[in-house]
C-alpha cells in the first residue's frame, strides 16, 4: 500500500502537511509534527520586516470551527532563517515548505528571493490572508491579474518549485488558480480562511476580536474548501495542496477526492493534538484496504470520474 506523494518532484512520505499558521514558528514544534507522524510541513507566512500582529483576543473557537485575526505576527524573513536550519537538523528526510508574502509585490519578490536560499523544498506564496492591511488594500488572491502579475514576478526570481495560496472568498477560484498556473506556479494551496466573519461578546457589547472580523476556519469552512479544490482540478493541471476543515481521516478522503494530492491540516491539530497525523494516515490506508486501492493517487481526483 503507496501512501507518499511525489509532489512538484519532492517526496512526501505520506499526504499530510502541517498548514501554515498551526505550530509553525519555530523548527522545533515543526519538528516534533514530523516525530508524530505528519509527512511534511509548512513554516508561519512571513514578511521581510518583524510583525507585532493584531493585539489580542486575536483567536476564537466556536461550535464550527475558528475565526482568527492574527494579522501575520512574525520575526522577518531575515531573523528566522535559524528556524528552518533546526528543523532540517531534527527532520532531514522530511519536506518544509516555506511560506512567504509581502506589503507590495517589490517586497514579496525580495522575501521569496531570501526564502529560496533557506533550506527549504518548495515556497507557498500566501496571496489569500483576509485580514491584513497591506498596500494593496485586499489580498492579491481576490484578483486574476493581481495574481497573474505576482505570481510572474516571483517565477522571475526564484527556481524552487512554488505554490500559490488562494482565497475562498472569490467567486472565480478555477480562473485565479489558471492565472497562477499560466505564469508559471507549480501548484495550488486551496484554501486560507473564508469571510471575514465576525463574533459579538454580548456582555461586553462589541466585537469579540480586537480586530472585530477575522477568518473563518475548521468544520464551518469544509464545504467550501472542498467545493474549490473541485473547482480547481477542474480548471488546472497542477497539483493542490487541499487545505481547510480537514478533522478527520473521512475528511482527508473527501479531499483526495475532490483533487487534493497533499492535505494541509491545520484544525486536525485543534481538535485530536498531534495525534491526528496518525489517526488521518490509519483511516486513508484502511479505506485503501477496503475499497481495494493500492496506491494513493488512484483516490485522487476519483470525485470527477463518477
Ligand atoms: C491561527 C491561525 C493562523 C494562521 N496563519 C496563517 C499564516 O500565517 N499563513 C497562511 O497562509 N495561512 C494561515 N492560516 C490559515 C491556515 O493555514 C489554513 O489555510 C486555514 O486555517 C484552513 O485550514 P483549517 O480549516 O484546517 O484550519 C492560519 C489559520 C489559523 C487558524
Amino acid at each position: 500500500m503507496n501512501l507518499s506523494v511525489n509532489f512538484c518532484g519532492i517526496n512526501f512520505p505520506n499526504p499530510t502537511v502541517v498548514a501554515s499558521g498551526y505550530l509553525g514558528v519555530t523548527g522545533a514544534s515543526l519538528a516534533n509534527c514530523i516525530k508524530h507522524g505528519s509527512g511534511g510541513v509548512t513554516g508561519k507566512t512571513l514578511f521581510m520586516d518583524e510583525r507585532p500582529g493584531h493585539p489580542n483576543p486575536t483567536i476564537l473557537t466556536f461550535p464550527g470551527g475558528i475565526i482568527n485575526a492574527v494579522g501575520l505576527s512574525g520575526e522577518g524573513i531575515k531573523n528566522a532563517k535559524h528556524e528552518f536550519d533546526k528543523y532540517r537538523e531534527l527532520a532531514p528526510e522530511n519536506p518544509v515548505i516555506g511560506s512567504v508574502a509581502g506589503k507590495n509585490i517589490d517586497e514579496l519578490v525580495e522575501v521569496a528571493r531570501i526564502m529560496e536560499e533557506y533550506p527549504v523544498d518548495m515556497l507557498e506564496l500566501n496571496f489569500s490572508c483576509p485580514n491584513v492591511d497591506d498596500e494593496m488594500g485586499r489580498p492579491i488572491a481576490c484578483d486574476p491579474q493581481m495574481t497573474a502579475n505576482a505570481t510572474r514576478a516571483v517565477r522571475k526570481v526564484v527556481k524552487k518549485p512554488i505554490s500559490v495560496k488562494v482565497s475562498p472568498n472569490v467567486p472565480n477560484i478555477g480562473l485565479i488558480a489558471q492565472q497562477a498556473e499560466a505564469e508559471g506556479a507549480d501548484a495550488i494551496t486551496a484554501v486560507n480562511t473564508m469571510g471575514p466573519g465576525m463574533l459579538i461578546d454580548i456582555k461586553m457589547r462589541r466585537p469579540t476580536l480586537s480586530n472585530k472580523v477575522g477568518g473563518v476556519s475548521g468544520q464551518a469552512l469544509k464545504p467550501i474548501a472542498i467545493r474549490c479544490v473541485y473547482d480547481i482540478y477542474k480548471a488546472v493541471k497542477i497539483p493542490i495542496i487541499a487545505t481547510g476543515g480537514i478533522i478527520n481521516g473521512r475528511d482527508a478522503i473527501e479531499m483526495l477526492m475532490a483533487g487534493g494530492s497533499l492535505l494541509g491540516i491545520g484544525s486536525a491539530i485543534v481538535a485530536h493534538d498531534l495525534k491526528c497525523f496518525d489517526m488521518i494516515t490509519d483511516k486513508i490506508r484502511e479505506f485503501m484496504q477496503e475499497e481495494g486501492f493500492s496506491d494513493i493517487s488512484e483516490l485522487v481526483g476519483l470525485a470527477h470520474k463518477s
